[in-house]
């Protein structure tokens, strides 16, 4: 920071060289330091140095009043050009000084708005979790209430209670996993469908439970199985239950998961633990079964899309749950929620589902 330079003036209230010289020595260094000052700070110093109260020409302007009446006008007018002067240059560098600074903030403070900022990505809910959490609702909806078992189930409750032979090819080693030890009489559950005993026997009747859950079976993963996948399950029981009533509550699961319209239908089939037993479809939601040319890509031109399975609820399933059937009868269905999901957002290799890369289930959206 320059100084005032040294000019001889005396201390405030010593006696003050009026002299035209001594005044323009002044200015001179008020000048100097003016443009010497780099930056506003040092601009500061010098406006406090040489035009502040202390400086040489306020005590040189302080100290006219104690000369002769004769002598005043003519230092009055010295002082006060000199002063001009000095605040002239001060306010020049001033504006010269703070463009400077405008300037240079531009360039030190630019901000490049095409650098990609580095967000956090996001993560997505599951398109299979959502899938199954809407079937739920569809449940939930109608009246139903949502029930849970375990994945490492009874054999019993997997197959026996379910009216499964000893025999059936079902409990073979080719579709189920059993577990270690094999006297514990443990499987990793194969469908949804033993949580329909355990809700009997846990819950009693009348009984209205929806099972979204996870299965096993001893597939190859592929474009269209996979080893571990999801079921609903649906049982309801009552008095006066009947097929009717099972039509009408898949027609509205399937109204609720794709669409007004889109209603259920029902083929023979066989289940050990429902009797009668149908397999059902749902409409095709894209040709509605009206027949085009080229068939339909989506269902084959069939007008309907395999779902799961279904029927009454086998007599012997109630009994051995302690159920008087007699008194009670009521249905149960079944089906896969990756089939679900794969028909409702088009989705044509399962094997998308269980890689877990965030960018797949980013392309479903965020539904809650
Ligand atoms: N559990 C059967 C399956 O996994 C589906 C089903 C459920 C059939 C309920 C009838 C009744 O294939």
């Amino acid at each position: 920071m320059p100084a005032p330079d040294g000019d001889g003036s005396a201390g405030e209230g010593g006696a003050q060289d009026l002299s035209q010289e001594s005044i323009e020595g002044h200015v001179a260094a008020a000048l100097r330091a003016v443009g010497a000052a780099g930056d506003l700070d040092e601009l500061k110093q010098a406006r406090l140095a040489h035009a502040g109260d202390r400086s040489p020409l306020a005590l040189a302007n302080r100290a006219i009043g104690g000369l002769p009446g004769s002598e005043k006008a003519a230092a009055g007018k010295l002082v006060g050009q000199a002063r001009g002067k000095v605040n002239q240059a001060l306010a020049a560098r001033q504006v010269e000084l703070e463009a400077e600074r405008d300037e240079r903030i531009l360039v030190d403070e630019a901000m490049d708005l095409t650098v990609a900022p580095g967000r956090r990505p996001l993560g997505r809910r599951h398109v299979l979790t959502v899938t199954a959490e809407r079937m739920a609702d569809a449940m939930v909806g109608m009246g139903w209430e949502i029930a849970e078992g375990p994945q490492v189930e009874a054999e019993w409750f997997n197959f026996d209670a379910l009216n499964f032979d000893k025999d059936h090819p079902a409990r073979q080693m080719q579709d189920t996993f059993f577990v270690d030890p094999a006297k514990a009489g443990l499987v990793l559950r194969t469908h949804t469908s033993p949580v329909q005993a355990r809700s009997l026997i846990e819950r009693g009747v009348p009984l209205y439970v929806a099972v979204p859950g996870k299965t096993f079976r001893t597939d190859e993963l592929d474009a269209t199985h996979t080893p571990v996948f999801h079921q609903l399950e649906g049982l309801a029981i009552d008095e006066g239950l009947t097929m009717a009533h099972l039509k009408g509550t898949l027609d509205r699961l399937a109204e609720g998961m794709f669409g007004p319209g889109i209603v259920s239908r029902l083929r023979p089939a066989y289940f050990p633990f429902t009797e009668p037993s149908a397999e059902m479809d749902f409409r095709c939601f894209v040709c509605r079964g009206v027949a085009t040319d080229p068939a339909c890509r989506t269902c084959g031109g069939t007008g309907w899309i395999e779902w799961g399975g279904c029927g009454m609820v086998n007599q012997n399933v109630l009994r051995a749950c302690g159920v008087d059937p007699d008194r009670y009868q009521g249905f149960a269905f079944g089906m896969g929620v990756e089939r679900t999901a794969m028909f409702r957002h088009g989705i044509a290799d399962m094997r998308e589902m269980i890689e877990g890369d965030v960018r797949f289930n980013a392309q479903f959206g965020m539904e809650i």
